[in-house]
């Protein structure tokens, strides 16, 4: 990434001294297991990549947001008093988001004038996320608001519930937050709370096989928000049926409760319930193999979750469930699944480093034989684990 580049365009657009221009950093993520459990109040696991979005910025001399971005048209502009709706799909979106989130915890004096791009367009990374966590950033040290990790997570789940309308969980914001090189980031999504296990010194090194599927769409306009429904069905009918009066969410259903009264459950809402009890005991036993440096473990467990996600909570579209069969066949993976929401972007893989490359090329090929209709927007990229968010 350039930074000088981004630097320099933001003193051009907007005239301000380089000396008061910064730099935030705010990387993509990966979740080895514990898809979609996050926002029914599951444990998960995440790391941060060493690609990222970076917006270089300096406070506004009144309290007006001015953005460019390299990868996107046009600019944004609004003032921070009056901040307008969302728009269907506009990047400015999440500045405007962000700007809501924090005002409603904050006094913010300052706007921003900055430039952002982004390394990777595509989702599954949680793109979305590591945007609105770099507005955040770059908007409370404009202002002089010292905010911690946990609040920012909490500010970034405003974003994304209340003002873009997604009902996910705090997974991705926490990946990018807290991640630090060499080490597991476990969160627990029901108290906010989080561990960062080191990778134990057996276990090998790896990469990070990002293969991108060239299907793009918005999360708001997939059936995202639809399984969160059919998680909630699922865990009212259990709930009803262990006599239990509490919040409709997998979370609050006991393991016990969950074999005890699962034959209640059919159809949709069975088969989530059955991806939520079975993930969560494979994040449990994926902390253990991490722990012990059993990199093979990690990556079964890794696959495994791929394969709930596809059986189980049917999230997959067809070009991603292709990918994940390519990378779980290929030499020197470890183990694969798809990213993110998995109905669109790109499914990842741990691969051994010495293999990295052959992989890659590998599953590029075959995946261009099998979609060659997308031969235009597909790649693979070989990524490495990276520290979390930060200003630089
Ligand atoms: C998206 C959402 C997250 C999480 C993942 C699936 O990235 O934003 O909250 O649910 O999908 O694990």
């Amino acid at each position: 990434m350039d930074i000088d580049q981004l630097i320099d365009e933001t003193v051009r657009h907007y005239g301000c001294n380089p000396g008061d221009v910064r730099v935030v950093r705010s990387p993509y993520r990966i979740c080895p297991m514990g898809a979609h459990i996050d926002h029914q109040l599951g444990p998960v696991t995440a790391m941060a990549i060493d690609r990222a979005v970076y917006l270089a910025f300096a406070p506004s001399n009144d309290n007006r947001v001015r953005l460019r971005s390299l990868t996107f048209g046009g600019e944004i502009d609004f003032e921070i008093d009056a901040v307008p709706a969302r728009h269907e799909d506009d990047w400015g979106n999440y500045a405007r988001g962000a700007v809501e989130a924090i005002k409603s915890k904050h006094t913010l004096s300052h706007g921003i004038v900055g430039v952002t791009t982004g390394q990777i367009s595509e989702g599954g990374l949680s793109s979305s996320a590591a945007v609105g966590c770099a507005y955040l950033l770059a908007l409370e040290a404009a202002n002089d608001l010292h905010v911690s990790a946990e609040d920012n997570i909490e500010l970034d789940r405003l974003i994304e519930n209340e003002y873009l309308g997604l009902r996910n969980g705090i997974l991705d914001q926490s990946a990018i937050l807290l991640s630090r090189n060499r080490h597991l980031t476990v969160i627990d999504c029901a108290t906010v709370t989080h561990e960062l296990i080191p990778q134990a010194d057996a276990m090998p090194d790896y990469s990070i096989l990002v293969a991108f599927s060239g299907v793009k769409q918005a999360l708001v306009s997939t059936g995202y928000n639809q399984r969160v429904d059919e998680c909630a069905a699922a865990a009212g009918d259990l709930l009803r049926a262990a006599g239990r009066e509490s919040r409709a969410l997998l979370g609050e259903v006991t393991p016990q409760e969950y074999a005890d009264h699962r034959g209640v459950l059919n159809g949709d809402p069975a088969k989530r319930a059955e991806h939520f009890f079975t993930e969560r005991d494979r994040v449990r036993q994926g902390i253990e193999t991490w722990r012990a440096g059993d990199i093979g473990g990690f990556g079964r467990l890794i696959s495994e979750s791929g394969r709930s996600s596809i059986e189980n909570y049917e999230c997959g579209s067809e070009p991603l469930i292709d990918l994940y069969h390519i990378l779980v066949e290929t030499d020197g993976v470890h183990g694969a699944r798809f990213s993110g929401a998995g109905f669109r972007g790109c499914s990842i893989a741990l691969c051994d480093p010495a293999k990295a490359e052959a992989a890659a090329e590998s599953v590029a090929s075959r995946y261009r034989q099998k979609h060659p209709e997308r031969a235009d927007n597909n790649g693979v990229l070989i990524a490495r684990p990276a520290d979390g968010a930060g200003i630089l």
